[in-house]
């Protein structure tokens, strides 16, 4: 839909990615109600931005988002909240697995299933979920939190095509890796060591701007990515030689300490 006619929810707004986007569609004239756990970036309130306080991994911050931005007439979701996991599987406390799938696979499915039915009452209505390339191409030290972006792929996709006919277009936005506190000093050197490029989160929120007028159902950043997908989907297993450098890499960096270790 065009800009003038969208109204956002916007979770994951006081993130690195999720304020770029609050700016941008800002910017372009787009109402938004951004939904974060902590009070909302004041720039972002000066600049017209609605604010949601909530917890989306609790039945109760589910039900208050859906409440609020149906009040607020929202017409368009963008689920960009997220937590990362990085490093190896044996390094990682359960808790920790628990948290990635209910932050970023569980939490979105519950949000959209509450709000489907009043989405599906409006004329038109967009859902756009944050994904990321790791959710298609499965890398050493993001099998944790490639296997919950890898979900939400796969309930964009079934429900794109659950909801084909509908108002509702459902989109993904799969960025690569971006420079937000979302990466932490070993992910930056994993980055280097590897090659792998790292976007702006401006550049990520121009390209949700464009998404939500084009409609397309995903759209990857990076075109080494765009490809690499592609030769994933058709080759896969052909393509795990392709990341030896990834792994020494991983197994070369110190485990990182667990700070909550007391729970399992
Ligand atoms: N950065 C990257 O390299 C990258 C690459 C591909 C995809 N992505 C995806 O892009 C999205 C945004 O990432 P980012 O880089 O902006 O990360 P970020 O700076 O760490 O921001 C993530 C946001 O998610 C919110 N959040 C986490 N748990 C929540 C919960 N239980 N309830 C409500 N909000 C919660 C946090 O809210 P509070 O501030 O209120 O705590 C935080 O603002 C994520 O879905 C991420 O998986 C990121």
């Amino acid at each position: 839909m065009k800009a003038a006619e969208a109204r956002v929810l916007l979770t994951g707004a006081r993130g690195g990615i999720g304020q770029a986007m609050a700016r941008a569609l800002l910017g372009a004239g787009v109402a938004v109600m951004g939904v974060g756990r902590a009070t909302a970036p004041p720039a972002l309130v000066a600049s017209g931005m609605h604010w949601l306080q909530a917890d989306l991994i609790t039945a109760q911050g589910v039900a208050d988002v859906a409440t609020g931005a149906e009040a607020w007439g929202a017409n368009v979701v963008v689920h960009a909240a997220g937590v990362p996991a990085f490093g190896p599987l044996a390094n990682e406390p359960a808790w920790r697995l628990d948290e990635v799938v209910r932050t970023n696979l569980l939490a979105p499915m519950l949000l959209t299933r509450q709000m489907l039915p009043r989405l599906l009452a409006r004329p038109r209505a967009q859902i756009v979920f944050v994904g990321s390339a790791l959710g298609r191409i499965g890398l050493p030290g993001f099998s944790v939190y490639g296997a919950s972006k890898s979900g939400l792929h796969g309930f964009a996709e079934a429900l794109r095509r659950e909801l084909g006919g509908s108002s509702v277009r459902v989109q993904v936005l799969a960025p690569r890796s971006t420079r937000t506190p979302f990466n932490d000093a070993a992910v930056e050197a994993y980055n280097r060591a590897t090659s792998t490029a790292m976007d702006s989160p401006e550049l990520v929120a121009q390209a949700l701007l464009r998404l939500i007028e084009s409609e397309a159902p995903e759209r990857f950043i990076g075109f080494p990515e765009r490809l690499a997908v592609r030769l994933n989907g058709a080759l896969g297993a052909l393509l795990d030689r392709s990341f030896v450098k990834h792994r020494r890499h991983l197994h070369a960096a110190p485990a990182a300490p667990d700070a909550q270790g007391s729970r399992t």
